[in-house]
Formats: structure tokens, C-alpha cells, sequence
């Protein structure tokens, strides 16, 4: 199977910890290992919110703001790729051509941010959309997408499976409310739409959760099916 894996970067590095890291890589490298052609894209996290909220104090614009981001992005995916090893293509692909030729070549490519004006949740949905991924994996620090904000409503209940274009909407709605974190933004859930991709948006807390959602087909977050296939 082709799978791409989004990495949350408060899943990755929410802190500098080097077995965290290790454990994703041996992860990604027991599903490449099994023969899944693996993709992986990994986000900022609480190191770019901080460099971001820094840069912003200096005044920098919010073009410079995001390429400040793409940085952190692009640092994660190298410890990551620092992580995998050989299996790695040795530097991040800055661009979704760039991915896709490692990916050819057989090597395991790591993407961080690409342009400004959007975060790497939208970078998954396009590179998994560019090669033809059969799956796209969000692990994120929620356990799935839910009707409302578990943070702040004890009866939000999480979906097992969604059609996209409710996801669409659920997703439309928490981003109407400010302050609110939707599991993955808006232009990625218009990209997986329009793709008609398979995603599933998980805990990624455990990187084994990663790995058996793809080998076994199982997991405990939320499945986002083209419409009609619910
Ligand atoms: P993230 O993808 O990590 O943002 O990109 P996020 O979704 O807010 O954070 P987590 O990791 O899921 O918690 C960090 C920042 O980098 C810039 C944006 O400013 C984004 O907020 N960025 C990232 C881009 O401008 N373009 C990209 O393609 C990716």
C-alpha cells in the first residue's frame, strides 16, 4: 500500500525528545520493511508556534511569519530523517516533485512545510493526492474527529467513520469558532474531498498506532470515506 504520514509536530517534538523521534522512524521503517511505500510529511509543533509568536514581536509580516514555520517544519523532518536512516532520502523534500521522485526511487521521502498560506495538514492532503496514495494518516494529538470540542464539551462524541464532505462542514464550524483546534484545517479536508482519498485522523501519541492502522487495519480514530461510501 502507499500510504503518506502526517506527523503533527506536537505529536513529533513537543518537546526535544530524541526516543520519541526514534520511535516513529522505527515505526515508518517496520511498515517500509513490510513493503508499504511510505511518504511522510511533519509539522512544527510548539517550536514554531514559539518562533512564530517571537518573529511577530519583531514585527515580521505574516508571509514572513509562515516561512518562519516552514523552517521549524523543515528541522523536524530532519531529525526525523536523522532517525530513519538509509531508508531516508537524505534532506527534506522542499517541494511535492521532489517527494515524488524519492518515493520513485524507492527511498522514504520526509516533506515539511512547502509554501506560505497553509500548514502542513494541507501538505499531506497534496502529496498524498500527487502520488496516488491509497491511505493518508493524520497523527495528531486528538484522538479523531469529534461533533464537538472534547475540550470544552464532555458529551462531544468522536466519529468512526465520516464522509468527507460532513468533514468538511464539522470542520468549517470549529474553525468559525475562535480559539478552537480542528484536528486537520480546512484546505486539507477541500484537498482530501476533492482527491476522494482514504484518511484516518488518529491519536498519534503511539507510533504503533501509525503502524497498525496501516498493517492491520485498525485504529481507534475517525475514517474519512469519499461520500457515499459510509
Ligand atoms: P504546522 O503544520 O506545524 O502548523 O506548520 P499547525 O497545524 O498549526 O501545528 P501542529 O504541528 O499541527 O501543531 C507551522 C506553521 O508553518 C507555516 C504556517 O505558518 C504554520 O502555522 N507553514 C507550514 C506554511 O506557511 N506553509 C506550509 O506548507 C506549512
Amino acid at each position: 500500500m502507499k500510504v503518506v504520514v502526517s506527523i503533527g509536530g506536537s505529536v513529533l517534538a513537543p518537546d526535544l525528545d530524541a526516543d520519541r523521534v526514534a520511535g516513529y522512524a522505527d515505526a515508518l521503517g517496520q511498515l517500509d520493511a513490510a513493503g508499504h511505500e511510505v511518504g511522510v510529511v511533519t509539522g512544527g509543533g510548539t517550536v514554531a508556534r514559539e518562533y512564530i509568536e517571537a518573529a511577530r514581536e519583531l514585527d515580521a509580516n505574516e508571509m514572513e511569519l509562515d516561512h518562519v514555520g516552514i523552517a521549524v517544519t523543515r528541522l523536524n523532518a530532519r531529525l526525523l530523517i536523522a532517525a530513519l536512516g538509509e531508508r531516508a532520502a537524505p534532506e527534506p523534500s522542499e517541494t511535492y516533485e521532489e517527494g515524488r521522485e524519492a518515493l520513485r526511487r524507492g527511498d522514504v521521502p520526509v516533506l515539511g512545510g512547502t509554501v506560505a498560506g497553509q500548514t502542513t495538514d494541507a501538505v499531506s492532503a497534496a502529496f498524498a493526492e500527487y502520488v496516488n496514495a491509497d491511505l493518508l494518516i493524520y497523527a495528531t494529538s486528538v484522538p479523531g474527529v469529534f461533533d464537538a470540542d472534547p475540550d470544552v464539551d464532555a458529551d462531544a462524541t468522536r466519529f468512526e467513520t465520516l464522509a468527507v464532505s460532513d468533514l468538511v462542514d464539522v470542520i468549517a464550524g470549529i474553525e468559525m469558532n475562535a480559539g478552537s483546534n480542528a484536528p486537520v484545517d480546512l484546505l486539507a479536508a477541500k484537498l482530501i474531498e476533492r482527491s476522494g482519498i482514504r484518511a484516518i485522523v488518529l491519536d498519534g501519541a503511539d507510533p504503533q498506532r501509525v503502524f497498525e492502522a496501516v498493517a492491520d487495519d485498525a485504529h481507534d480514530g475517525t475514517e474519512i470515506v469519499p461520500d457515499g461510501k459510509v
